[in-house]
């Protein structure tokens, strides 16, 4: 081919961006807070799912999901850690933006990673601002209660929206001591009453997680702003899963609280048995597949 003849085919590796509305076409409407909130006042239930990269996003913004969290479960769902603890901010920031810029219409929200914002309320807001600004993400989320209302004030009176997260926290896992339900007996007051200051201080959702179905409930009853359950029951007024869980990529045993809504590792697993069987053989490539001249 000659230097300025026109590329036959997609550049190699050019993959497929989001693309532009089509002429005439209207734009989808962003998904924004006040949906949310509209949504939880008429009874209407949505569901969010983790995504960390422009296909997963894509796919997802075009099912109609409204709410997509780029969540530091990338820790161990993309990056190949054990837990959460050891992702970085600076690790967060392209998988943010590569979700941020694929999704058309749904709400990004990303995960402030451990160490990141716990130090100082300065500490949490410089963090969030790289979150929104490099990562154009659209609101950002932390775990924990009433040592968080500080930072949950500034950031909201600063214009960053924030989604909390109660219960089981991932982050503090080595402090929970390991995976357990929270807010069981008499932990549950306590529990309602952080999620009733996380509101009072601005927050415009929060995420419980591994919560007695009946403690969620009650949460869900007394706050404004919607709940988002994950292992929480079926009371809150939002589900979260974890992208490559829902799918079934995961080798191992899933949590209780998981639905496999796929079995993308077995299609997977086929299609690179199939794949490497078919180059072995010579059977790929084959003429529909080749350049005669
Ligand atoms: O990081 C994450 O994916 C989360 C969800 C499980 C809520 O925090």
């Amino acid at each position: 081919m000659s230097a300025d003849a026109p590329e036959e085919t997609a550049p190699y590796g050019s993959g497929n961006r989001t693309p532009a509305t089509p002429e005439g076409a209207p734009s989808p409407r962003r998904v924004r807070i006040p949906h949310l909130h509209a949504m939880k006042a008429e009874g209407r239930r949505w569901a969010m799912l983790t995504a960390y990269d422009m296909y997963a996003a894509q796919i997802f913004d075009e099912a109609g999901i409204p709410v997509l969290l780029v969540g530091d479960s990338a820790g161990n769902n993309v990056l190949g850690y054990e837990t959460t603890v050891p992702v970085t901010l600076d690790e967060m920031v392209p998988l943010v933006r590569s979700v941020a810029t694929a999704a058309r219409r749904a709400l990004v929200v990303a995960d402030l990673p451990f160490g990141s914002y716990g130090a100082s309320v300065e500490q949490g807001f410089t963090s969030a601002v790289r979150l929104m600004k490099e990562g154009l993400a659209h609101a950002v989320k932390l775990e924990g209660g009433r040592p968080m209302v500080p930072l949950v004030q500034a950031l909201t009176g600063a214009g960053i929206p924030v989604m909390a997260h109660l219960g089981f926290t991932p982050q503090s896992e080595h402090q929970l001591g390991g995976y357990r339900v929270q807010g069981r007996g008499d932990a549950a007051d306590a529990l309602v009453d952080e999620a009733r200051a996380l509101q009072d201080a601005g927050a415009f959702a929060v995420v419980l997680e591994m919560v007695p179905a009946p403690v969620a409930a009650r949460v869900t009853e007394v706050l404004a702003i919607p709940t988002i359950g994950i292992g929480a029951g079926n009371a809150t007024d939002a589900q979260v899963l974890v992208w490559s869980d829902f799918a079934g990529l995961r080798s191992g045993k899933a949590p209780r609280f998981v639905k496999k809504y796929a079995d993308l590792r077995g299609t997977l697993l086929d299609a690179a048995r199939t794949y490497a069987a078919e180059v072995e053989s010579g059977a790929f490539p084959d003429a529909g597949h080749s350049f005669d001249s």
